[in-house]
């Protein structure tokens, strides 16, 4: 099949198939559209069982993050790139000296950070060869408390709606994961009234939890099917599917993991259970925006001020579906290629 027939090509700008032989670097980055801006997106290191799967993926992340930085009202396009192989057997300084080369290549259309399976180290390196990176260890540093209070403050914007206050005093949340970003976002909803009920894969941070957030701990498996008003994934992706959806009780879904939907169709099956679901890229778009901040010298009050804005994005985002009686997620991807359009006209 070739690359523009392919299911998830969407007229992207530009697709680069990155080959060094001597390191055996294999990559392919993937920019999407730059018409707000050079197109940023991560570089996720993955052992793909075939480059069809790589290009699969790398053409859909690309145009999620046209979406996304779209969507939180940031100068950037998107692109999103993936070295193939083993992250235990293939990483050198040779290897991402070779892909910043590529990068350096492109002249700053595409602009590279962390994803799966990459380091703020390894970005150091990419570094060495060019300037187009963010989320380097000297600059931005990590995203993840950024991310927190996005998702927070989202998942206020959802309690608005579907609950009738953003008061979370009483209100239940079940939280799925409480790693670097889970743990933060919990704080913030505990120290607003809420009442948590956690699983986590890590007994320390089910313990902390406990002690300093009094939140209830529950099984991995259990965590759906709890008496709660929120759920908030913030591990996972995929967590929203047939099996999921017949055990949630809950009245929203806000949390920070990627990818929460198992397909785009569980977007209108939630719609019709009366769960108002906040899309993953809109709510945890704190990450991209703290990423921003570096690649385009943002001030860090310009930077909150955008985190604060992932608030109003979802009110705006909530009031239209509620009008329009559409899902969330659908809606989310027409307004942000509402926004590329307006700025294509202008
Ligand atoms: N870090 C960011 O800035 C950022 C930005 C956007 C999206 N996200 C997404 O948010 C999610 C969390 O990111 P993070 O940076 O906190 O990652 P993390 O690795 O720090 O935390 C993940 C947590 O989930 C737990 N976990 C793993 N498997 C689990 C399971 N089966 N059930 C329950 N808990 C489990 C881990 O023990 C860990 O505590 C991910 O999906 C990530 O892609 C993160």
């Amino acid at each position: 099949m070739s690359l523009f027939e392919h299911p998830e090509f969407d007229h992207h700008d530009e697709v680069a198939f990155c080959h060094d032989e001597e390191s055996g670097l294999k990559a392919i980055i993937a920019v999407h559209d730059t018409t707000l801006g050079p197109s940023l997106g991560g570089t996720r290191l993955w052992n793909y069982a075939s480059s069809a799967e790589a290009v699969t993926d790398v053409l859909r992340l690309s145009r999620g993050m046209t979406y996304k930085s779209a969507i939180s009202g940031l100068p950037l396009g998107g692109g999103k790139a993936v070295i193939i192989g083993d992250a235990k057997k293939i990483k050198s300084e040779q290897l991402f000296r070779a892909y910043g080369r590529f990068i350096n290549s492109l002249g700053g259309k595409y602009i590279t950070a962390e994803d799966v399976n990459i380091k703020t180290s390894d970005i150091d390196i990419v570094a060495q060869e060019t300037q187009h990176v963010a989320g380097t260890g000297a600059k931005a540093g990590n995203p993840s408390p950024h991310t927190a209070l996005g998702t927070y403050l989202g998942l206020k914007a959802a309690a608005k709606h579907r609950l009738g206050s953003e008061d979370l005093q009483g209100v239940k949340i079940a939280v799925q994961g409480l790693g670097a970003v889970g743990y933060d976002f919990a704080k913030y909803c505990r120290e607003d009234g809420a009442e948590l009920i956690v699983t986590d894969i890590n007994e320390e941070s089910l313990q902390r939890a406990k002690t300093e957030l009094g939140a209830k701990v529950v099984g991995l498996n259990e965590i759906y099917a709890v008496d709660a008003d929120i759920y908030a994934p913030c591990a996972l992706g995929a967590t929203i599917n047939d099996d999921t959806l017949k055990q949630l009780k809950c009245k929203i879904i806000a949390g920070s993991a990627n990818n929460q939907l198992a397909t785009p169709q569980h977007d209108q099956l939630l719609k019709e259970m009366g769960i108002l679901y906040a899309p993953d890229y809109v709510i945890n778009a704190g990450g991209v925006i703290h990423v921003c901040s570096e690649a385009t010298n943002m001030s860090l009050t310009e930077t909150e001020k955008r985190v604060r804005d992932i608030y109003h994005t979802l009110d705006k985002l909530f009031a239209r579906a509620a009008e329009e009686n559409r899902p969330t997620g659908e809606l989310a991807d027409q307004m942000a290629r509402e926004i590329i359009e307006s700025a294509k006209q202008a």
